[in-house]
């Protein structure tokens, strides 16, 4: 049997990472830029091979960071009522690992994708988010399903936990910027500790979650009305409402004082926080250019910018 190839591009979150753990809105992006290629071939094996970046060898010796995968591979192969073994999954990505732009979500999502595809196998969109939420169960421990949304949607998304995803009016371009500390974030461990704050100081906590959320509103009538002024003070004041709920850190803070002060309108982390990676808002697509320049000078490990349309 041939090559069969399923992949997967990267998602970013413009505002409501973490708020949305706890039932409030958020609106995510794809990020087309950086991708996930899984391809899917037969090998006279007993066993199922992964060859990745991280780890070439038979499936159940698979490390523990790459447990999701191999959690949602199982499962996969489950469903479609297929032996673990005679294939080589094949894991190509220019998503960085862990920095809050949907890797595990879109190693997901492309895995489950090739493997339907493998055997011909027609896939709808609820059982593939249900599989690849999978994975992220174990990345996450409690996923709000946003990162597989967004990672597996080809426009931006409204998303809030137990209601359909709604699709966002972007009124005008707008132009980002994004720029990874270098750093891996962790997810897990930002999420486990507003959780744990939550329960120290409940009140000063939810106030922050419900601010987050308001922010989203917010931002969702700045970008149908086109208002880059409105978005990047939001941007801004979400970043705030993240320190306040300790889900920055220096190195975030640096780069997002990089950004502004290189004409940014608004910058602020995205993701998980704790590492990982930020965006910011420019004017104009020269300016976002300039804005990635300083954010590399200031040792930003890699730079993206794009124009956010419908
Ligand atoms: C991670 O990309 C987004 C978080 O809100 C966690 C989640 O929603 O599962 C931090």
């Amino acid at each position: 049997k041939n090559t069969v190839v399923g992949s997967s591009h990267g998602k970013l979150i413009l505002v409501g990472e973490h708020s949305v753990v706890y039932g409030k809105p958020a609106i995510a992006l794809p990020l087309p830029l950086v991708e996930v290629k899984a391809s899917v071939q037969s090998v006279l094996n007993d066993t199922l091979i992964i060859d990745s970046m991280y780890y070439v060898g038979p499936l159940p010796d698979l490390p523990e960071k790459m447990h999701g995968i191999a959690a949602c591979i199982k499962e996969t192969l489950k469903y479609l009522e297929k032996p673990a073994e005679g294939l080589i999954i094949k894991l190509e990505s220019t998503i960085p690992l862990g920095r809050g732009l949907g890797s595990s979500a879109a190693v997901a999502i492309a895995v489950v994708r090739s493997l339907y595809a493998y055997y011909g196998r027609k896939l709808s969109k609820g059982e593939l988010l249900e599989l690849a939420h999978l994975a992220e169960t174990y990345a996450h421990g409690n996923p709000s399903g946003i990162d597989t949304a967004a990672a597996s949607s080809d426009q931006p998304i409204w998303f809030q936990k137990g209601h359909q995803i709604e699709s966002v009016q972007i009124g005008r371009p707008f132009y980002l910027v994004v720029a990874d500390t270098g750093r891996v974030g962790d997810t897990h461990a930002a999420v486990a500790s507003i959780k744990n704050k939550s329960t120290i100081n409940p009140i000063d906590t939810q106030h922050s979650i419900d601010q987050l959320g308001e922010i989203s509103e917010q931002a969702r009538v700045a970008l149908a009305h086109g208002n880059v002024k409105l978005l990047g003070n939001l941007l801004n004041a979400a970043q705030d409402k993240l320190t306040t709920l300790g889900v920055s850190d220096q190195g975030l803070n640096q780069l997002v004082n990089v950004a502004r002060d290189a004409g940014a309108i608004g910058a602020k982390l995205t993701g998980g926080g704790r590492g990982g990676c930020i965006v910011a808002l420019a004017h104009n697509m020269n300016e976002a250019k300039s804005i990635a320049i300083a954010l590399e000078k200031a040792n930003a490990r890699k730079t993206w910018y794009f124009t956010l349309t419908e």
